[in-house]
């Protein structure tokens, strides 16, 4: 994610922007849902292409939603701001009184708002309470919580899992041992320091030897890979017959799941390819109801990935649900 003002100074820019809006393709008007709101980059493109455009923005954080609003406050009652989470679109929808959307987009993951934040825990660079809570008002553990009560073996498999870091097991097994010293790991410092002596020294880091575990307890917290499979078949279910499906993801776990869920829903069946050999009946419900526009997934320029390096593990992919 580009920061809101782009880290040295330049406005915020939006990951894939072009290609987000090439294949929303808002310009036809009507109602788009921005599950991801975050700092407004996409909804404000959105709300640009045509005035006949709009936007229900979704973010189940509120210092996001305020700041997305003061933005998109110039578009009056085109932008509808909600504070959720958006795998309870259909009943964010229906309480809004609103249905049909043309389009709807996800750019999961976490916002340049929270990363770049110097009190909610998402970053080793500054020292503060090791939150990464996206909703700090919600009652979800914080990752100081969780660390404090999983055992071993799970804060392992969360590191090796979301993390994909090598040295999982010993950053796991140097965790509790810390707190079974009587000093459970509550600031990012902390936790920062640990990895860095757990991982030992290497000469040439690409990336800080924190950065895998800190991504990994993030996803954790947030439950980010929890029920998107279902997000999904609600986002297209929702779609009028024609609109667009935009997700833009960010870590491997989460692509996968994207893909399969649209070639779920192209009809192509993603049952164990083993039990399809021996002519099992498909049990995954594929069924063709959206025909998938990107065959490969879009990813930044070189540009993009020079101007906005978050960016660089960006994945899109989009739909069109078809008119029966
Ligand atoms: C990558 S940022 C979106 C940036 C946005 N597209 C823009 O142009 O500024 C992701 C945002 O999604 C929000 N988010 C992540 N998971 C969410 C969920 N399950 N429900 C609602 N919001 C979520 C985060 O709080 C964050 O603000």
């Amino acid at each position: 994610m580009a920061a809101p003002l782009g880290g040295r100074g330049a406005p915020h820019r939006p990951v894939l922007l072009r290609e987000t809006m090439h294949f929303l393709a808002p310009e036809r008007g009507g109602l788009f849902v921005d599950c991801t709101v975050g700092l407004g980059g996409h909804s404000e493109a959105i709300l640009e292409s045509s005035n006949e455009t709009r936007v229900v923005g979704i973010d189940r954080d509120s210092a996001a939603l305020s700041s997305a609003s003061r933005r998109l406050a110039k578009f009056g009652e085109r932008f509808r701001a909600v504070h959720a989470d958006f795998r309870e679109l259909k009943r964010i929808l229906t309480e809004l009184g609103e249905r049909d959307p043309v389009g709807v987009l996800a750019d999961l993951g976490v916002s340049s708002l929270q990363f770049d934040s110097s009190t909610r825990g998402f970053s080793f660079r500054f020292d503060a309470p090791l939150d990464m809570r996206m909703n700090p008002e919600s009652d979800d553990e914080s990752a100081a919580d969780l660390l404090l009560r999983l055992p071993e073996e799970e804060i392992a498999t969360i590191i090796f899992e979301y993390g994909e870091e090598r040295n999982s097991r010993r950053i796991a097994r140097w965790i509790v041992e810390s707190r079974e010293q009587g000093k459970p790991i509550t600031t990012t410092k902390e936790l920062a320091d640990l990895v860095a002596r757990a991982a030992g020294k290497r000469k040439n880091w690409q990336i800080h030897p924190a950065t895998r575990t800190f991504q990994a307890l993030r996803i954790a917290v947030n439950r980010e890979l929890e029920d998107l499979a279902r997000f999904v078949a609600t986002a297209i279910d929702l779609l009028q017959p024609g609109g667009r499906f935009v997700v833009i993801s960010f870590h491997s776990l989460e692509d996968r799941i994207m893909k399969q869920e649209l070639r779920r829903h192209a009809g192509y069946c993603q049952c164990d390819s083993r039990s399809r050999l021996q002519g099992a009946t498909c049990t995954c419900g594929a069924r063709r109801v959206v025909e998938i526009l990107t065959k490969r997934p879009v990813v930044p320029d070189d540009s993009e990935i020079d101007a906005n390096p978050r960016s660089r593990s960006a994945k899109l992919r989009a739909c069109r649900k078809l008119i029966s």
